[in-house]
């Protein structure tokens, strides 16, 4: 029998007005899926992406890649999840922005009882990226203790996450953000240095800090506004890890400019590749689960909205008015 979701959709690419709530109908899950409730869903850059076109998806679009909250039902085949279990998930095809959905199982994992559910909503879409990039996205000379590594955006939902993963680490991590009151935040939450970049040149203070040598990588989510630059942060043979674009989509780019800043790799990486598979997703899932549980990440809820208020949740996010990570509440 079909239930009703309160679900956020769009009809079209646009700003945040295009969001609207919608009643759709939810029925039973089929082989590989699962049908949750959700307690808390989480916002994402991505979700302004997919929003506003620079994604381009097939429409409507029900939005939303995060979220936490209660098993309600099971389809064949599968195993790991039960009625009654909590869970949370990043995952494709978006609709996170709900408070039910029917959606593929593979990469929904069993909550652990000490961790809430906004925290899970909060997490797992944030914690997972910060450990693919720390532990999988390297520099060919690999990582060690001491090394260092700037990291764009450290004050934002990944970036204080992945402040304390490399702290944790034992990185020394390089942190922009575009206030001062940013940059504390991240130094608390375990950046060894900080930069705004607003008003400083980061690069010309990443050589200062690495006494001329630069970083090992530049994990970089900002794009347009700061690729430049980061090219001239690193070291020779260091890996320029593109992964998001905040500011705008890099352009093209001549790839001899690599050899003459010193033989540089560059990689773009996505979430989606790393947890292609149910056994990825809970092997990653369980290292960001243990790093949480530890006490060594604390994950930080900045904002709180209610899901018929994601219009603002959008703007505030947009508006670089955010830290940390942001839920929605069903
Ligand atoms: N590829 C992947 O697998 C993957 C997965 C997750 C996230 N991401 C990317 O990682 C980034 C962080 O995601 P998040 O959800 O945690 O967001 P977030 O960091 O909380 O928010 C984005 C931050 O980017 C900075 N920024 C710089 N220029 C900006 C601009 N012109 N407009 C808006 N923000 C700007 C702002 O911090 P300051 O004010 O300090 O500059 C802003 O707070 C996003 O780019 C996202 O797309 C990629």
């Amino acid at each position: 029998m079909n239930q009703t979701s309160r679900t956020v959709r769009i009809e079209r690419n646009g700003g945040p007005e295009e969001m609207k709530l919608v009643d759709l109908p939810v029925g039973d899950p089929g082989p590989g899926e699962i049908r949750i409730r959700h307690h808390a869903c989480g916002l994402n850059f991505i979700d302004v992406y997919q929003r506003s076109g620079v994604y381009t998806l097939p429409m409507p679009l029900t939005l939303g890649m995060e979220g936490a909250g209660l098993v309600e039902a099971v389809g064949e085949g599968v195993a790991h999840l039960k009625a009654g279990d909590r869970a949370a998930y990043a995952s494709n095809p978006p609709g996170s922005y709900s408070t039910l959905r029917v959606m593929p199982a593979r990469n929904v994992c069993k909550l652990p009882d000490a961790i809430d559910f906004d925290t899970g909503a909060a997490m797992m879409l944030k914690g997972l990226t910060a450990q693919y990039l720390l532990k999988r996205t390297r520099p060919q000379e690999g990582l060690e203790p001491g090394d260092f590594v700037l990291f764009h955006a450290a004050a934002g939902g990944v970036g204080l996450i992945a402040c304390q993963w490399a702290r944790a680490l034992g990185l020394q991590l390089i942190g922009t953000a575009g206030s001062d009151a940013k940059c504390a935040l991240a130094k608390e939450n375990g950046a060894a240095f900080v930069v705004n970049y607003a008003r400083e040149d980061f690069a010309a203070r990443v050589k200062e800090i690495t006494g001329g040598k630069g970083v090992k990588v530049v994990y970089d989510s900002v794009g347009k506004d700061t690729w430049d630059k980061s090219l001239d942060c690193l070291r020779p043979f260091g890996l320029m890890a593109s992964f998001g674009n905040a500011s705008g989509v890099v352009p093209p780019f001549a790839p001899g400019m690599l050899g003459a800043k010193g033989s540089l790799y560059v990689t773009r990486q996505t979430l989606f590749t790393h947890i292609a598979t149910r056994e990825a997703t809970q092997a990653m899932a369980d290292e960001l689960f243990a790093v949480v549980a530890s006490g060594q990440v604390k994950i930080r809820i900045d904002q709180r909205y209610a899901l018929a208020d994601v219009a603002d949740a959008h703007r505030d996010l947009e508006a670089r008015k955010t830290t940390g990570s942001s839920v929605l509440r069903p």
